[in-house]
């Protein structure tokens, strides 16, 4: 079953390590099942794009800006302006985002628009702090982080990352009944409210090579967003032969 495999670099990486990097996974993954995603930083796109060519190796964003199209909005980057270097996904919401940057779901719904209307996929990241995974309500929290989708009338592609804030570069990961718990709850959020031709669900968290096979290996778990192992080329490649 072919999975979606996302690489999130985060604020990471140089000229040079793109392009070795890159160079080295077309060949690795040239005959590889599943779809890889790249979410670089937005410099390093336009490197990266001629690199991949037209397989199952793509692109993301890892945002992208609350306005649509052009203007007077000095550091932003537009999603026309993303579509113009081909990028077919996007990250909205990383917990980073919401917390660092301050990100709340107002902006998160103007961003998702965005994408939508230049057919670029949104991979919308949510997950609940260790406090209130503590408190035991989180499936509560959860259901309420989506409902911001509830804003947008219809998707046509949609990936929901679930991505527990505890889990996130601490090597701490829910065993695959607690994931596959909150993965149903969102498929069953989705199935009941949302509008869409196809939808994929990720988990996210401290994936590794180590721990990848056995957290694909849930069907329900479409794919994985992996931060700090996507950056280790050996690391990352294992992820991507999961089922070869
Ligand atoms: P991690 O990050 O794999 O380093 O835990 C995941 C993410 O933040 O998307």
């Amino acid at each position: 079953m072919s999975k979606l495999i996302v690489a999130n670099w985060k604020m990471n990486g140089s000229i040079n390590k793109v392009k070795e990097d890159l160079s080295n996974y077309v060949q690795d993954l040239a005959t590889n099942r599943h779809n890889v995603v790249f979410a670089l930083p937005y410099i390093y796109l336009p490197i990266a794009a001629p690199l991949l060519g037209s397989g199952n190796l793509k692109l993301a964003s890892q945002d992208v800006s609350v306005e649509p199209g052009y203007g007077a909005y000095t550091g932003e980057v537009s999603s026309v302006m993303l579509k113009e270097f081909n990028i077919e996904y996007a990250i909205v919401g990383h917990s980073e985002r919401r917390m660092i940057f301050g990100e709340d779901g107002y902006l998160l719904v103007r961003k998702i628009e965005n994408l939508l209307a230049n057919n670029i996929t949104p991979i919308f990241c949510l997950g609940e702090a260790q406090e209130i995974r503590d408190g035991g309500r989180y499936l509560d929290f959860i259901v309420g982080q989506l409902e911001l989708l509830l804003q947008i009338k219809q998707f046509k592609n949609l990936v929901i990352a679930y991505e527990p804030i505890w889990s996130i570069g601490t090597g701490l990961v829910p065993n695959n009944a607690q994931i596959v718990q909150v993965l149903n709850a969102i498929k069953a959020f989705v199935q009941s409210y949302l509008v869409y031709d196809k939808i994929e669900l990720l988990y996210g968290g401290s994936v590794s090579g180590k721990n990848a096979f056995n957290i694909l290996s849930e069907p329900v778990i479409d794919g994985v967003l992996v931060g700090g192992a996507s950056l280790k080329v050996d690391d990352f490649s294992a992820i991507c032969r999961f089922g070869q």
